[in-house]
């Protein structure tokens, strides 16, 4: 974990989340002479209980719109870092007809904090998604059966992806959900920044993230839904890919992205405009039916999950990052498993059960 001499002052935009608020409160916990500020419109149901827990620690909370220009300025503060973790994350966003949030969050949004970040902040981290991938192209990856889980099948003619997982090189073009495209541009004008203006701004396209903290949905933060549901005792079901739970991710802790990050916010310029996979890696995989395993064995509930075979539109059956470049770089690699994540879940839904069955029981 590497102190950063130089910030003392860091912005996170979406500060009250999952990811946002897990990061403000390690950054006050292992650097606390740090001043963290958190910026967010609180639009994600889940996202007000954190309040509490962040003030607590000494978090500056500021309520705000990054679809509104004047909410970031109105911080009137200059700052060292600003970490990009405010978006509608789900990659179903827009399918119900309504793209008008996502587009006005994910992509104008980013204008505005580009435009803050290169006046008022020395670098920024923003964090993209695995979902900038062509979605027909994950589809097609060959798979097969192998166990619990789905498994490559001859994937050598397919550059950007290997046993590792899926690599930068995977292909971008073609559809990616509305979702993917409002990321997916967003780096782009992140590089131009970069480029044009010297921003010191780093990309980092995510894979599933999960653990204590996740107001996990269906569409957004299920395997986090995953462990609620099996503490809470509430029914779930296998969807899509023929409804056997044989889909497979990787998966990442937020401690794990915090020591990413660290790793990152002192070499910003020397890796301006760079792009990076990071998630858990194979090692850190799981299928939704081995998951279903894990949570039994720590919440030692057993809970009715049905099939449903048809696959929502988006869905794809696998993806694991390679995150060999952010390794080479960086010399970092991920340190929880699946079960170490399932059980920090399980740790926080029962010390918060109050709490966060106002959300999960709703
Ligand atoms: N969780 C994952 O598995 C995952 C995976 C890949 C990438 N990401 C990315 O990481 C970032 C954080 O995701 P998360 O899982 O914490 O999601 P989250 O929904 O828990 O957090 C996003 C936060 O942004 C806030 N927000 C939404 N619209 C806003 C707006 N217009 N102005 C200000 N705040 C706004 C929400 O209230 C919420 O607190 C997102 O950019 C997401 O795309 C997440």
């Amino acid at each position: 974990m590497k102190k950063m001499e130089s910030i003392i002052e860091i912005l996170i935009t979406g500060g009250a989340g999952f990811v946002g608020s897990n990061l403000a409160l390690q950054i006050k916990e292992k650097f606390p002479d740090y001043n963290v500020t958190v910026f967010d419109n609180l639009k994600r149901r889940g996202s007000e209980f954190q309040l509490h827990h962040l003030l607590a620690k000494g978090v500056v909370f500021n309520h705000g719109d990054i679809r509104i220009r004047e909410d970031l300025l109105s911080l009137d503060k200059k700052f060292d870092l600003m970490i990009e973790a405010s978006a509608e994350p789900s990659v179903h966003a827009g399918t119900d007809g309504s793209p008008d949030y996502l587009i006005q969050t994910n992509l104008l949004g980013t204008v505005n904090c580009l435009e803050f970040a290169r006046k008022y902040c020395g670098g920024m981290i923003f964090l993209s998604t695995s979902r900038v991938y062509s979605i027909g192209d994950l589809v097609n990856i060959p798979l097969k059966t192998e166990g619990s889980r789905f498994i490559l099948e001859n994937t050598d003619d397919i550059l950007g992806i290997s046993e590792k997982g899926i690599s930068e090189e995977f292909n971008l073009l073609n559809y990616r959900s509305l979702y993917g495209a409002t990321k997916l541009a967003s780096e782009l004008l992140i590089q131009e920044y970069a480029q044009t203006y010297g921003l010191n701004a780093v990309i980092n396209r995510c894979g599933v993230i999960a653990g204590p903290g996740q107001w996990g949905k269906v569409d957004q933060g299920v395997f986090t839904l995953w462990v609620a549901n099996h503490f809470f005792k509430k029914n779930l079901n296998y969807t899509g890919f023929g409804g056997q739970g044989l889909q497979v991710r990787d998966l990442l802790h937020p401690t794990d992205l915090f020591e990413a990050i660290t790793c990152q916010w002192d070499k910003l310029s020397e890796q301006r405009g760079n792009v990076f996979n990071l998630g858990g890696g194979n090692s850190c995989s799981t299928s939704l039916l081995e998951l279903t395993q894990i949570c039994e064995k720590v919440t030692g509930n057993r809970i009715d999950i049905s099939s449903k075979p048809e696959t929502a539109a988006n869905d794809i059956p696998w993806y694991v990052t390679d995150y060999s470049k952010f390794n080479q770089v960086y010399n970092w690699s991920p340190k929880k498993n699946v079960t170490n994540i399932v059980e920090d879940i399980y740790s926080w839904l029962k010390s918060n059960e109050a709490e966060v069955s106002k959300i999960f029981n709703r």
